[in-house]
C-alpha cells in the first residue's frame, strides 16, 4: 500500500505538481528514486508481505515485521549528486531549537514553502504538497524519547537520512520497542543505524513505540527528513491506566525528630511565618541548607555506598529512573525517609505552606489552637482508623470533583514517596494518564550528591501548565544539594524531569545524584 502511494505520488501527483510549479516559474531538480521502488513486481510482493506481517527483501529493500512492520530502502535517491545538493540546501536552512519532556533537537523552517531546487524536487517527486514533512538536525546529546507517533490520521511514518558515515557508537539510532500485554513499550528489539540516502518507513499503530537514541558523537550532525503519510487511523483499545502510587498518612513521630535533623533556622516560628508569606505569594519556595550539615553529609555518603538496591522504573514512554528498595536502606537514609513522613514534619510543612496537612492546623479562619496537646492525645486512635479508610478511598481511580470536595472535609492528609537515583539516561515524561489524574498537591524534593551537577546535564524538574493541548513552561527546579524545594501545583500543572544526557558522564565517570521525592495531599 505504501509503495503504491509512492508510485501515485511520483507518477501522477508529482507529475501534476511539476507542471503547476513550472507555471509558477519555480525551478526544481527532479528527483529520481531507486529502481526497486518503481518495480511493479516488488510493489506487489511488499504489499503482500506487509499485510501478512511476514519479512521480505529484494535488493536495497528490506521489510521486517518485528517488533512492528517497518521497511528500509537503501540508496533511495538514485543520484548521489542530488543527495549531496539536497543535504547542502537543508543545512543552509534556519533551524530552531526544540526542547520539551520528549525531545531536544533542531527543526528547520517549514519545508512546504521552500523553493530550493532539490528540496522542492524531492517534495514534488515523492511526498506531494499535502503531507507533513520537516527536516531535523540532531547533534551531541539531542534525543527523541520513546513514543508511538499516534495522532489522528497518521498511518505511516517515514525518515530519509542524510548523514555523514555513521556508526552505532555515534548514538542517534532509531530504536524499535517490543510491547507487553498492556500495549506498553518493554524493551528495544531493533536499533537502526542511520545511513546516507536510506529511507525508513514504519506503520504508526498503538504498538509502534520507538525512540531516537541520544546522539553521542560530538562532531557529526544527524540530518534527516521525516514526516507522515496520512490515512484513516487504526482502531485502538483504550490506553492502559497504571495502578495509582500508594499513599500513606503520617507516621507517629514527634518533634524531637525535627530538632535532631533540621537546621534550627527553619524551626523558628517567626521565620516559618516569613516562609509561609513567600510561599503563598509564589506557590513555591526553596529552603537552602535544610538539614543540619552533619546529617546531610552522613546521608550523602551512605547513599553512594553499594548497600542500597536500586530498581529501574518504567515503562520508557513514561519514565526511566531508579528507585531505592526500602528494605535495603541503611539506617540514616531510612531515618531521613521517616523524618519526611513524620507527623511532626506534616505539621512543619503546614507552617511553611499554610496548607492543612494535619488536622491540628488551623483552617484560615480558625486560629484556636490552645488545647492542641489534649486534642492530639484524644484523637490519636480515631485518627489512625480514618487514615486506613482514606488510603483505600484515594486508592480508587474514579474521582469526580464532587466526591473530592466532599471527601476533603473528612480526609486525612497523606503522602506518596520515593527515593530516586538520577544518572545518564534518566527522565520522566508527561503523559495522558498523568494529565487525566492531575490534582492539587504539594511536591517536595530534597536532593543529595549534586554538588558539581550542571543544569546542562538535565535532571531538573520542569513544571508546565496544561492549557488546551498546549504546554507552557512555568517553572524549573534545578537540583541543589540540601536545598528543600516545595512546589504547590494545581489540576492544570504537570511536571517532568528533563533527560539526563551524556554530558553528565563525559569524564568517563558516570555521575549520579539522588533525591527524596515526596508528594503531600491535603
Ligand atoms: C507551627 O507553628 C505553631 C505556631 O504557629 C507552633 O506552635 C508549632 O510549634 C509549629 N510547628 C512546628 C513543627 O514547627
Amino acid at each position: 500500500q505504501i509503495v503504491d502511494r509512492h508510485e501515485t505520488d511520483s507518477n501522477s501527483e508529482g507529475g501534476k505538481m511539476e507542471k503547476k510549479r513550472k507555471k509558477k516559474k519555480i525551478c526544481f531538480e527532479s528527483a529520481e528514486l531507486s529502481k526497486v521502488v518503481e518495480e511493479e513486481q516488488v510493489k506487489k510482493l511488499v504489499k503482500e508481505a506487509w499485510s501478512q506481517r511476514s519479512p521480505y527483501s529484494q535488493g536495497d529493500l528490506e521489510l521486517d515485521c518485528q517488533p512492528f512492520p517497518h521497511c528500509i530502502i537503501r540508496n533511495f535517491l538514485s543520484s548521489e549528486t542530488f543527495v549531496e545538493n539536497l543535504q547542502k540546501e537543508l543545512l543552509g536552512l534556519n533551524f530552531h531549537e526544540k526542547s520539551n519532556d520528549l525531545y531536544k533537537f533542531k527543526q528547520s523552517d517549514d519545508l512546504k514553502k521552500r523553493t530550493e531546487p532539490h528540496i522542492a524536487g524531492l517534495r514534488a517527486a515523492l511526498f506531494g504538497p499535502f503531507l507533513d514533512i520537516s527536516c531535523a538536525k540532531y547533534e551531541h546529546t539531542d534525543i527523541l524519547l520513546c513514543h508511538d507517533d499516534e495522532l489522528e490520521g497518521r498511518r505511516v511514518a517515514f525518515i530519509l537520512y542524510l548523514v555523514p558515515p555513521w556508526q552505532s557508537s555515534d548514538g542517534g539510532t532509531l530504536d524499535l520497542y517490543t510491547t507487553d500485554s498492556n500495549f506498553q513499550p518493554k524493551s528495544i528489539l531493533k536499533s537502526l543505524v542511520p545511513s546516507l540516502n536510506t529511507l525508513v518507513l514504519f506503520e504508526v499503530s498503538p504498538v509502534s513505540f520507538h525512540q531516537v537514541s541520544e546522539v553521542l558523537t560530538q562532531d557529526k550532525c544527524r540530518l534527516s527528513l521525516s514526516g507522515w503519510f496520512h490515512g484513516p487511523s487504526l482502531e485502538r483499545s483504550p490506553r492502559h491506566i497504571e495502578p495509582p502510587v500508594p499513599r500513606n498518612p503520617h507516621l507517629p513521630r514527634d518533634e524531637t525528630l525535627l530538632l535532631e535533623w533540621i537546621n534550627p533556622v527553619y524551626l523558628d516560628i517567626a521565620y516559618q511565618e516569613q516562609v509561609q508569606g513567600e510561599f503563598e505569594d509564589s506557590s513555591e519556595i526553596q529552603l537552602k541548607d535544610f538539614l543540619k550539615e552533619e546529617k546531610f553529609r552522613e546521608v550523602s555518603e551512605v547513599l553512594r555506598l553499594n548497600q542500597i538496591q536500586w530498581t529501574k522504573r518504567g515503562p520508557p514512554n513514561k519514565r526511566c529512573y531508579e528507585v531505592a528498595s526500602l528494605d535495603t536502606l541503611p539506617q540514616c537514609v531510612s531515618a531521613c525517609w521517616e523524618l519526611l513522613h513524620s507527623e511532626a514534619f506534616f505539621l512543619l510543612l503546614s507552617n511553611f505552606t499554610g496548607l492543612q496537612l494535619h488536622y491540628l492546623c488551623p483552617a484560615d479562619d480558625d486560629d484556636d489552637d490552645d488545647d492542641d496537646e489534649d486534642e492530639k492525645e484524644g484523637n490519636q486512635d480515631k485518627e489512625e482508623k480514618e487514615d486506613v479508610k482514606d488510603v483505600q478511598a484515594t486508592g480508587s481511580l474514579t474521582e469526580t470533583s464532587e466526591t473530592t470536595n466532599e471527601k476533603k472535609e473528612l480526609s486525612t492528609p497523606v503522602c506518596s514517596a520515593e527515593l530516586r537515583r538520577w544518572s545518564h539516561g534518566s527522565y520522566t515524561l508527561l503523559h495522558d494518564g498523568e494529565a487525566a489524574r492531575a490534582e492539587y498537591a504539594l511536591d517536595l524534593i530534597l536532593p543529595f550528591g549534586c554538588a558539581d551537577w550542571q543544569s546542562e546535564y538535565g535532571g531538573f524538574t520542569c513544571y508546565v501548565a496544561n492549557e488546551e493541548d498546549e504546554e507552557v513552561n512555568i517553572d524549573h527546579m534545578y537540583p541543589e544539594d540540601n536545598c528543600l524545594a516545595l512546589v504547590y501545583r494545581d489540576k492544570e500543572t504537570l511536571k517532568f524531569v528533563k533527560h539526563v544526557n551524556q554530558k553528565s558522564s563525559s569524564d568517563s565517570t558516570c555521575r549520579a545524584f539522588y533525591d527524596y521525592s515526596f508528594v503531600y495531599y491535603e
